[in-house]
């Protein structure tokens, strides 16, 4: 049978067939904090899950039940009525165990054989990267994925390994142990509103599609960037710097949705087809090889919200000599027939001017020499898909300035989400989790993209690893070093500056 498809038209949530069991390995991270357990709850509140549910968490550091109860409640107290919170807590569970030991496998299975053993299975692994295949290993060694009367899915957090070698062995061993439609990796970035859109903007729009080439796209930018350091999580940063933490997952996900050919149905197998086929067609980013299509940065100290914050080396004390690199800017190309010598620009990192995520495809200047010839400037349409914050598209075409003489502007024309949709946006954790738990695979990288990805920066990963490579230092607060500007400057182009103004009301 089909899988169920979650681009069609579905506009509420059908409650998943209750009894259900959630583990949570790693419910005290920040993850877990910040977005699982709140989606939960809020599946809950909306009745997707039913009283029927437990969601048993573990960790390292000790709880009681009632204990992982308040600590639940405090996460979730913003968004908390008194009676939703009565049902939900007595739902949830929590074992206090190290994740490479079976002996606390074997601690977890027992707290739910005096729950409910039988029913669906859903584990979700939250916890840190390198913990995955002790994971895998300890579930299968106990039999874990078993269920007798129910389904078990498995649900993972990018980054899934830590280069191509490391991705191939994960996908190896979880296959030992779970069939590929039962794995959910999880890039949340695909399961935001705004990146689903992509598909209706381009193909559901007869006016979009056939500009969509080389020879109507000058080119294309994708900036992912984060005012946010590194908080607390120096450790954990500093093993993958920005190539494995946005490059390898939300960028590449976010080109291959923008730039991909047409699927001819919304099968999930088929859009996972195309998503691979785009990925398999990029240049692999290779620093040796094309020296100057790829610039490292590093924070300095400098002023955000007005505020001094500190240099990456000061962030905590094994940081003070190291190379690891908080932003980059890339070159890609595809070798494709839609889009050989379209170059992509990407940018991301960390302590950047904005908090903002956004994708723009720079159009071609119109061919016509009668502006030209009265010494008006033209520029290339410009559109903008704004994931994040502020929600929407903006076109920016060139209209007549209002006046005697004939003069042009470029001026935007906007569709906002928060103005147009009152219903607001499904947060994406929330999606993923229905989606998962029902069965439909679209919105997760499967096992041949991932490797794919890995392969297009595997050799900017060999470099940054065997050499003495010095990122360029860039002050906190700005748009990165000066060599990211030099990238683009070198086609004669330069970086399209996020607005501050757009959808901001
Ligand atoms: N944080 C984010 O915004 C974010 C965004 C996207 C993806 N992710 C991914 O999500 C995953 C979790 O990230 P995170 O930020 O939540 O990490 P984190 O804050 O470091 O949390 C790790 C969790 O795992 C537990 N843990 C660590 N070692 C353990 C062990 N040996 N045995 C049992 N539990 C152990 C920790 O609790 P104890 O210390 O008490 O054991 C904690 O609950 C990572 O793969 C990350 O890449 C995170």
């Amino acid at each position: 049978m089909a899988a169920k498809l979650s681009l069609k038209l579905k506009n509420f949530m059908q409650p998943i067939r209750p009894p259900l069991t959630i583990f949570l390995l790693g419910a005290t991270g920040d993850l877990a904090k910040k977005k699982i357990l709140p989606a939960i709850f809020q599946l809950f509140k909306k009745g997707v899950l039913s009283n029927n549910f437990q969601l048993i968490g573990m960790a390292r550091r000790p709880m009681t039940h009632q204990q992982f109860q308040n600590y639940v409640n405090k996460i979730v107290s913003p968004i908390v009525k008194d009676a939703d919170w009565s049902k939900f807590s007595q739902n949830l569970f929590y074992v206090s165990g190290d994740l490479t030991n079976a002996e606390s496998y074997k601690e977890l299975k027992h707290c739910h054989q005096q729950l409910q053993a039988c029913g669906n299975h859903l584990w979700y692994v939250a916890t840190l990267p390198k913990l995955y295949l002790d994971v895998i290993r300890n579930i299968k060694e106990l039999s874990l994925e078993k269920t007798a009367c129910g389904w078990t899915k498995f649900l993972l957090e990018k980054p899934f390994g830590t280069d191509l070698v490391s991705s191939q062995l994960l996908n190896r061993e979880l296959l030992q142990v779970f069939a590929e439609d039962q794995i959910y990796r999880i890039d949340h970035f695909l399961a935001k509103e705004t990146i689903q859109n992509l598909m209706v903007f381009r193909f559901g729009n007869g006016i979009f599609e056939h500009l969509w080439n080389r020879h109507h796209v000058d080119n294309i930018q994708i900036t992912v960037a984060e005012q946010m350091g590194i908080n607390e999580r120096a450790d954990f940063y500093d093993s993958i710097g920005v190539v494995r933490d946005v490059v390898q997952n939300h960028l590449l996900q976010m080109l291959t949705m923008t730039l991909m050919e047409e699927p001819v149905d919304l099968q999930p197998k088929t859009i996972h087809t195309h998503r691979m086929q785009f990925l398999s067609q990029l240049e692999v980013l290779d620093p040796i090889t094309n020296p100057g299509k790829v610039v490292f940065g590093q924070y300095d100290q400098g002023t955000l919200d007005g505020k001094l914050v500190k240099a990456y080396r000061q962030e905590a004390a094994e940081l003070s000599n190291s190379l690891t690199p908080t932003a980059i800017a890339a070159k890609l190309c595809v070798n494709s027939k839609r889009w050989q010598g379209t170059p992509i620009y990407l940018r991301a990192g960390k302590r950047l001017a904005q908090s903002v995520a956004e994708i723009t495809i720079q159009f071609k200047e119109p061919i016509n020499e009668m502006f030209k010839k009265h010494g008006i400037v033209q520029r290339g349409n410009l559109l903008t898909l704004r994931i994040q914050p502020n929600e929407g598209v903006v076109l920016r075409m060139n209209v007549k300035k209002p006046g005697l003489d004939l003069n042009m502007s470029q001026v935007p024309m906007q569709f906002c989400y928060k103005s147009e949709f009152q219903m607001g946006l499904v947060e994406a954790y929330q999606k993923l989790i229905y989606d998962a738990a029902q069965g439909d695979p679209t919105l997760f990288p499967q096992a041949l993209d991932i490797e794919a990805s890995w392969r297009v920066i595997q050799p900017t990963l060999d470099y940054l690893q065997d050499g003495d490579h010095q990122p360029d230092l860039y002050r906190a607060g700005s748009w990165g070093p000066p060599s990211f500007a030099k990238l683009l400057a070198r086609d004669n182009r330069h970086w399209s500056e996020p607005s501050p103004g757009i959808c901001n009301f």
